[in-house]
């Protein structure tokens, strides 16, 4: 067995992270174990000795890219023979099996519930024989590892991990097993620290957060514990489930002025039958009921959501029920995907009856349905003041700075005297795309 690790100096990372931001926060976790465990961090591939993959699963086209990736690096590693190429996350622990046959100069393949185990893991790398630790754990929260965070005003924090409901097309309670809520006196030790180094804004995550429950914590009391610390200025969470919208929930995100008016709210689809065929909970009429309530409990409230075009049996007017719900709900932003296939789910073996060509068209037409919606939500907020916190310099305009709105919205406006990133300034709106709004500070 050859040991990759050197006597004197520390053994470099190269951690590279796709997909959603539950993958982030799970590469800051993994980034924490390893520091701990000696390793240091390489900003590029070229100065590893081990490059890890944080890997996306949830459609066919993530996977493609990371494939496409994977063999870039192993060219990389053709180069460097002694160079260590780990996969992780989502896609490891789906295709635990075809990659180690398919993908012959992996090292390593490592699931979400495996990250504690990593540093021997990477320590047992052995010449033909790649190290596997694909085992889903339901009790693993990594609660006491405190990840690396990225430096800036906001944190995304991990509150629970996992998902029990099974929509048929997705692959996530697969891949990432049963559902974990993290204690809560793990969180808040957590959002205190940060709040310590001067993070503003906590961002909850959870692939269905509102569902968190430790004892008698559910996620209303979470978010009020949380709204408790000092400096901590602003609550968001994501993604919420529609069916675990408790009155707990909608109460405190009313009572508690830092949690923000903005809501992801994902739908998938404007059709029973197809909601009914994705097991997705509810149905149209209850969904809607819900916006209602949720928008009657919080003035100005943004929302957007998630939509699926092309699900197997989706008929045109199954579609033309999704378009005529945007309509009818007006969301500020959606992300749309066409249905991808996903092995192991209960979809599965149901097929995929809507061809290629057709998924594209649906999603466009989804697409420029919300492009207008979007322009329209944005529009009527020229002339009205928001808070804004700074998160630093504006991707394009020399001088001009971005920040946030309570509801999400990218604002950008002028740089002024001594207005930093952490700040909370009031921007009056003066143009809209529906993308952004642009606006000065008053
Ligand atoms: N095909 C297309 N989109 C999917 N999503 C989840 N699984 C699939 C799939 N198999 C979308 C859903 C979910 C978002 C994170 O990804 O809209 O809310
Ligand atoms: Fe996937 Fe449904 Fe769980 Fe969301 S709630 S992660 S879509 S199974």
């Amino acid at each position: 067995m050859e040991q990759i690790i050197p006597e004197a100096a520390a053994p470099r990372v190269y951690l590279e992270t796709y997909g959603c931001q539950m993958n982030v926060a799970d590469s800051e976790t993994v980034s924490a174990v390893l520091r701990r465990a000696g390793f240091t961090i390489a900003r590029r591939p070229e100065d590893a000795d081990v490059i890890l993959l944080n890997t996306c699963a949830i459609r066919e086209h993530a996977e493609e890219r990371i494939i496409g990736r994977l063999s870039d690096l192993a060219r990389l590693k053709s180069a460097h023979p002694r160079l260590k190429l780990g996969l992780l996350g989502c896609m490891a622990q789906h295709n635990r099996a075809a990659l180690v046959e398919r993908a012959p100069w992996l090292d390593l393949v490592a699931g979400p519930d495996s990250y504690r185990r990593l540093p021997e893991l990477i320590g047992r790398v052995a010449e033909f024989d790649p190290a596997v630790d694909v085992r889903l754990d339901r009790g693993e929260t990594y609660a006491d590892i405190s990840p690396d965070y990225a430096a800036g005003v906001r944190a995304y924090v991990t509150a629970m991990r996992g998902c029990d409901r099974f929509c048929t097309f997705c692959v996530v309670p697969y891949v990432r097993g049963r559902e974990r809520s993290v204690p809560p006196d793990a969180i808040l030790r957590e959002v205190e620290e940060l709040a310590a180094r001067g993070v503003k804004e906590i961002v909850l995550l959870g692939q269905t957060v509102n569902a968190y429950r430790f004892d008698a914590t559910d996620f209303g009391v979470l978010l009020r514990l949380i709204a408790r610390i000092a400096g901590i200025e602003r609550i968001r969470f994501t993604s919420p489930h529609p069916c675990d919208m408790t009155d707990s929930v909608i109460d405190a995100m009313a009572a508690e002025s830092k949690v923000q008016p903005y809501l992801h709210l994902p739908v998938q689809s404007g059709s029973d039958r197809v909601l009914a065929a994705m097991q997705r909970g509810y149905t149209v009429r209850e969904y809607r009921e819900l916006v209602e309530r949720v928008r009657a409990a919080i003035p100005d409230l943004a929302l957007s959501t998630d939509i699926i075009v092309g699900f197997h049996g989706e008929e045109e007017r199954d579609f033309g029920a999704t378009l005529e719900l945007m309509r009818a709900v007006r969301y500020d932003s959606a992300f749309s995907f066409k249905y991808s296939v996903r092995e192991n789910t209960r979809a599965y073996r149901l097929g995929d009856s809507v061809n290629e060509a057709e998924k594209g068209r649906r999603l466009n037409e989804v697409i420029a349905l919300q492009e207008g919606l979007s322009l329209e939500r944005n529009r009527v907020l020229i002339g009205r003041e928001f808070p804004v916190l700074v998160e630093g310099p504006a991707r394009r305009g020399v001088g001009m700075l971005a920040g946030k709105t309570p509801q999400f919205k990218t604002a950008i406006f002028p740089a002024a005297g001594d207005v930093a990133p952490g700040a909370t300034v009031s921007v009056r709106i003066e143009s809209a795309t529906g993308h952004s709004l642009t606006g000065s500070i008053v």
